[in-house]
């Protein structure tokens, strides 16, 4: 084997490995001596896999779930949690604001969110409307969203809070899309 061919080689090998670890959350993970396929295919479809680890990695009996049902009602449990949280935080915000249009928009944005915690659970497994049900939660989101908007209401903070809800409800949605294929796939 000439030099060139010997290189070529090795960069092949080099990449193929490269390739089998996409990112270096997944593989740190693998490599931490739980390797739960179920919380890897759930937060590999969520938006962020190291942020959905993270959550999975806060309780113990998630992290050895062997369920989905049982990953999916903790992801909507926390989500249902950061909607009261985000609820609370434009609350907190509309006592302080003195513009009296930003202080409707802000309390608007609250009763959105807390709208949100009675759209995320799987109610509609049985009518298979789940995920649909689910994503109804994101669309109240979206109509705070266009409301800051429509009023010019924005900081870092607002932004960093509806972002931040969005990364639990992305881990949520992606249970509960896993759970729905299952269930169609049974019939
Ligand atoms: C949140 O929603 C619940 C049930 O829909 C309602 O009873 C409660 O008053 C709301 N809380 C706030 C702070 O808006």
């Amino acid at each position: 084997m000439d030099s060139h061919s010997f290189l070529l080689i090795s960069a092949v090998i080099f990449l193929s490995f490269s390739l089998y670890f996409p990112s270096k959350a997944e593989a740190t993970f693998q490599f931490s001596g739980h390797p739960n396929k179920l919380l890897t295919q759930v937060c590999k479809q969520s938006d962020d896999f190291g942020f959905c680890m993270e959550v999975m990695k806060s309780k113990p009996r998630i992290l050895s779930a062997t369920n989905i049902r049982t990953v999916a009602n903790f992801a909507l449990a926390v989500t249902r949690k950061e909607s009261l949280v985000t609820r609370n935080f434009f609350n907190r915000l509309a006592s302080v604001a003195k513009n009296p249009a930003s202080v409707e928009v802000l309390k608007e944005c609250a009763t959105y969110f807390n709208e949100t915690v009675g759209m995320l659970n799987l109610d509609g497994l049985e009518g298979g409307t789940a995920s649909l049900d689910v994503h109804y939660a994101l669309d109240n989101v979206q109509f705070c969203e266009n409301a800051l908007a429509g009023a010019k209401v924005g900081s870092g903070s607002i932004s960093a809070a509806i972002g931040g809800w969005k990364k639990y409800f992305s881990v949520a949605y992606a249970t509960v899309e896993i759970i729905e294929d299952e269930t169609t796939s049974v019939f």
